[in-house]
């Protein structure tokens, strides 16, 4: 996952300590002044955070909190028909806001007491090795800012949406917050950077797009697909791949497109015998003999 590298727009920090977050000239906010304003200082709220602190709450617009209402109106309809029972379940039982954005503290206030997972906020890419290890003491490293207005359902890079509609919702429920967890024991576990590069591909293809038969239909667990509008609407006519650790982790992947290659669980048992077996059980040395 070194590729995802590009799909958050880097951070940089002035030496009068301000934060610029640099928006590249396709993105949709590119030519709104007002909006990448805010993005510095959502950019700032995380770089400023100290762990064990309340996280900051960040300034949203009217605009912006119509577009998670609009965004999650359609994906809860969507979810019914394409998502897996245990997602639906775990974000009933996390009970978002519809209306509004949460704010990342609440987001962490609603899941702590269900699966121990917290959120800490996140200026754009953090270091696979912190971002993967952290998973393993029950924290989730989340942006804060949200898609450009103009575009409701797009986003180049990972917003509030997808941490938190994707993401914090598949949290919500224990035997994918295990999984989760497992995958930063994982990382912890591992010394070579190609080993950690290895587990991050079967989080992608797993965590992020992963998809399983549920009563004889195809259903998506992964957080990518869940808040992706588009997407969703696709992954069943994807090319279709049996759940396997060595393909699995040395698969490319393109992370500007839809994911056109998927991996598919027979049932959450299935995905917990071998990816959860898998985490539990890797080494750099079993991971080099794979790869
Ligand atoms: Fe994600």
């Amino acid at each position: 996952m070194f590729e995802e590298a590009q799909y958050f727009a880097p951070v940089a920090t002035t030496e009068d300590g301000g934060v610029v977050v640099e928006l590249s000239r396709s993105h949709p906010g590119f030519a709104d002044e007002v909006y990448r304003a805010r993005r510095n200082a959502i950019a700032a709220l995380a770089v400023n955070h100290t762990v064990g602190e309340p996280i900051p709450a960040a300034e949203y617009t009217e605009q912006e909190h119509e577009v998670w209402a609009s965004v999650t109106r359609e994906l809860k309809i969507k979810h019914r028909k394409y998502a897996t029972q245990e997602y639906v379940d775990a974000a009933e039982r996390l009970g978002l806001p519809q209306e509004r954005i949460p704010q990342l503290q609440e987001v962490s206030e609603l899941l702590e007491p269900l699966t121990g997972f917290r959120y800490l906020p996140a200026a754009g890419l953090v270091p696979l090795r912190t971002f993967y290890g952290v998973l393993a003491d029950g924290y989730f490293h989340s942006t804060q800012y949200i898609r450009h207005h103009s575009v409701p359902f797009y986003t180049p890079e990972p917003d509030v949406v997808h941490e938190v509609i994707g993401h914090a919702n598949a949290l919500a429920g224990d035997r994918y917050a295990a999984l989760y967890r497992k995958a930063g024991e994982a990382a912890r576990r591992v010394e070579t950077d190609a080993a950690l590069e290895f587990i991050s591909k079967i989080f992608w293809f797993t965590l992020e797009f992963g998809v399983m038969t549920e009563q004889n239909e195809l259903r998506a667990y992964g957080a990518g697909i869940l808040s992706s509008y588009g997407e969703i609407e696709e992954f069943r006519g994807m090319d279709i791949r049996d759940l396997d650790i060595r393909e699995m982790g040395t698969t490319a992947y393109d992370i500007t497109k839809y994911q056109d290659v998927l991996f598919r669980a027979e049932s959450l048992e299935h995905l917990e015998d071998v990816v959860g077996g898998f985490w539990d059980g890797c080494d750099d040395d079993s991971i080099a003999r794979l790869a």
